[in-house]
């Protein structure tokens, strides 16, 4: 098992370039199962989410492969297979994305839930009333298998009662090719839900509107296939724009568009940290005191869910009560626990956390809960006094590029280091 090992107290000095965004690469990648041609993306982030997609595409029949650093050459020509492998796609939330592009392609789709069976706490039912909309029929077999039908596909009005950033790409995708036009009302207007319309639009899709809550599509009888570059990562980012306000450190992000970091901007500027924005860049610099601030998660442009974790973490050195509020997700706190290990002094009532600044967290072992609170983790290390040991970091891997590289490259103390037998441990980055 795989653990990092972060002496805390660095600041964090110099520049980082930010990859291609995962949550849009990951959409990207099943997006190409619906085009009858070759499709190259590039900026792809090589993060372990995407391995897994490529290995899916791969055994549906499809065949993709990186053709140079952050280049990913997908043929989905000759796919064959409609039906995508459970222990595959257990493994990664957003091959619910299979749903949408193999109904598109084949007007039929079997796909295991994703992550197994968990309706209760990330339910899908936003994308199956939208495929019925379209004229599809589905029904949930045993084993949380996904069984998707439809004679053809059509136009639809959909109206969605929550904003849902998958329900959105994913009815995008099987309008892509129905016939006639569809209308996504209350539609999400995240950066990815553009690049996503984007990438289909130059592929030949015909998607108007993608960035505000009102989508039409009109169907088109295929798509062909093209380049595209994948938008850079805006929650990878803002979890840098974080680090280096949470170290006191000095920071240029480059390689980023500033417009989608606007919520994050103004909520660190609300704290006293320093951001100057460049043209594909920001700078952030912070003394390493900052004051309270409450962050209320939103869909965008609100403040992202992903990175609560993040900000929550760097309210911990606050002078003062601050408060957090999660509106996306029911169950987003679970790693409040393990930053309580590191002296954190944060109280969670179902959606709200109340986090009473001030004091230096203190190293300690700890696990990764999640993806983006492997994160936070990750910050709370580079702020603590002493060593912190991060376990379950193949959560971090899901998402995030070199990440302890970049780190190490602005400063940070921090190595991946494997558990071996007892007294042993080997450095391998
Ligand atoms: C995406 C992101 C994830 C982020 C989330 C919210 C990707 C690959 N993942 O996840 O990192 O945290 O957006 O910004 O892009 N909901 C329903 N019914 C549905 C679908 C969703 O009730 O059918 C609810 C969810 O329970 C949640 C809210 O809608 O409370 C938002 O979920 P959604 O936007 O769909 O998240 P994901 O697309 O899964």
């Amino acid at each position: 098992m795989e653990k990092y090992v972060i002496l805390g107290g660095a600041k964090l000095e110099g520049e980082v370039e930010i990859s291609g965004a995962k949550n849009s690469a990951v959409a990207l990648i099943v997006a190409t199962l619906l085009v009858d041609g070759v499709c190259v993306i590039e900026n792809v982030p090589l993060v372990s989410d995407i391995y897994v997609l490529v290995d899916i595409i791969n055994k549906l029949g499809g065949r993709a492969e990186f053709v140079d650093k952050g280049v990913l050459k997908v043929d989905s020509t000759q796919l064959e297979h409609c039906e995508a492998p459970y222990e595959m796609v257990r493994k990664i939330r957003a091959s619910s994305y299979l749903m949408g592009a193999l109904l598109g392609r084949f007007r039929q789709a079997r796909v295991a839930m994703p992550g197994g069976c968990d309706f209760g706490v990330r339910p899908i039912d936003l994308h199956l009333k939208g495929f019925e909309a379209l004229g599809a029929k589905y029904s949930v077999e045993a084993g949380g298998i996904v069984n998707i039908t439809a004679d053809d596909l059509h136009g639809a009005s959909i109206y969605m009662d929550t904003v849902s950033v998958g329900a959105t790409i994913n009815i995008m995708f099987a309008a892509a090719t129905a016939k006639g036009q569809t209308i996504i009302e209350n539609a999400a207007k995240e950066p990815h839900i553009v690049d996503v319309a984007n990438f289909l639009n130059s592929m030949g899709a015909n998607i108007k509107g993608a960035g505000t809550d009102v989508i039409k599509v009109k169907g088109v009888d295929a798509l062909h296939g093209g380049n595209y570059a994948v938008i850079p990562d805006q929650i990878e980012a803002g979890t840098f724009m974080i680090a280096a306000a949470a170290t006191g450190g000095d920071v240029l992000i480059k390689n980023i568009i500033p417009k989608h970091l606007d919520s994050i901007s103004a909520k660190l500027l609300e704290m006293g940290i320093e951001i100057e924005e460049l043209d594909d860049s920001l700078r952030v610099r912070s003394s390493g005191e900052f004051k309270k601030a409450n962050v209320k998660t939103m869909p965008h442009p609100g403040f992202p869910t992903d990175l609560q974790p993040q900000i929550l973490t760097l309210l911990t050195a606050a002078t003062g009560t601050s408060i957090v509020t999660e509106n996306v997700w029911d169950n987003r706190f679970k790693y409040v626990e393990e930053l309580r290990r590191m002296g954190a002094n944060v109280s969670v009532d179902g959606r709200i956390a109340v986090i009473e600044g001030g004091g230096r967290l203190t190293g300690s072992p700890v696990s990764s809960t999640d993806l983006r609170a492997g994160a936070a983790l990750v910050i709370a290390g580079l702020m603590a006094e002493g060593v912190t040991e991060i376990y379950n970091i193949k959560y971090i891997d899901r998402g995030y590029e070199d990440f302890e590289k970049k780190l190490r490259s602005l400063g940070a103390q921090i190595t991946r280091r494997v558990d071996g037998e007892k007294g042993k441990s080997v450095v391998i980055a």
